[in-house]
């Protein structure tokens, strides 16, 4: 047998190819790129936002994979604690970014303000290539790229106060009712989320799902650990730094409304004891 009969994947690609399955039973898919289900997850009974989806990799994605996950990637195995500066190479504020899709609005934000570091994090395996490949173009030092469930990330990974902010930009609406309970945007998510965003820190939301924008509404509203950053306690204006989003113009397309949510981390004063 010829020797690229073995090593189907070593021939070279070019961008627009896409990678078929020609990989061994159990050979990883980017053996120096992101890892499948990274924290076995998998084994972990809980209801999840997302959906696993086998999605096509192109071929400058699968590359930027292989080159750069070394470099910029990091899988959420849920078995290590962070070390943010360590990660950034610097201590300046750090921005948790919740499903990033294709990235192109996560790499505008970040060039717009390279003095803020952005942990990007995604189970989309095309996107996250597609995220290295514009951070590598573009020259983006202070974006990581997270492969893995971010609850994982924000339980097990992040310490106590260590993020300046969280976005969520668009997350998927599960429409229908009995999906309902696989939003992110519930009381338990802010509940652990709060847990790592310092007092004062900004959670920015933004859906074009209205019912689930008075769902994000609500909850937000109705949690000890956040106030709203609007005096009217209602929807804030979209802010100029959230570039428009991949679903957002699929939405807007549609006729949707969009709406932002800005809530600030509450720094609670503890209460003096009763007599003293
Ligand atoms: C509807 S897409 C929006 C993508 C992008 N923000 C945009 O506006 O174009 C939602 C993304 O969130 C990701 N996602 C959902 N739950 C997640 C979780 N728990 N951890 C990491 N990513 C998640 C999905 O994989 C998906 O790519």
């Amino acid at each position: 047998m010829s020797d690229s009969a073995n090593t189907p994947e070593t021939a070279p690609l070019t961008p627009g190819d896409s990678i078929r399955r020609t990989r061994a039973k159990g050979e990883p898919r980017f053996p120096d790129g992101p890892k499948a289900d990274p924290a076995g997850s998998h084994f972990e009974r809980r209801i999840r936002s997302f959906q696993p989806r086998r999605s096509r990799v192109t071929a400058g994605q699968a590359d930027a994979l292989q080159r750069l996950w070394p470099k910029w990637g990091l899988d959420i195995d849920g078995r290590h604690t962070l070390d943010l500066p360590e990660l950034f190479g610097n201590d300046n504020p750090v921005v948790l970014e919740i499903g990033f899709g294709m990235g192109e609005a996560t790499a505008q934000m970040a060039a717009a303000d390279p003095g803020t570091n952005i942990l990007a994090v995604d189970v989309h395996t095309p996107g996250q290539g597609n995220l290295l490949n514009l951070a590598d173009r573009n020259g983006l030092s202070n974006i990581r790229v997270g492969n893995g469930d971010a609850i994982i990330l924000l339980r097990e990974m992040l310490t106590p106060d260590s993020l300046d902010g969280l976005r969520v930009y668009f997350p998927d609406p599960w429409p229908k009712k009995r999906h309902h309970k696989r939003r992110l945007i519930q009381p338990d998510f802010l509940s652990l989320a709060a847990t790592r965003i310092k007092p004062g820190g900004i959670v920015h939301c933004a859906t074009d799902w209205e019912p689930y924008a008075e769902q994000m509404l609500e909850v937000l509203t109705a949690h000890p650990d956040f106030e709203n950053t609007q005096a009217d306690g209602g929807f804030a204006p979209r802010p100029d730094f959230r570039p428009l989003t991949r679903f957002e113009g699929q939405g807007l397309d549609k006729g949707h409304v969009v709406n932002d949510l800005l809530f600030r981390r509450v720094q609670h004063v503890d209460q003096p004891l009763a007599g003293a």
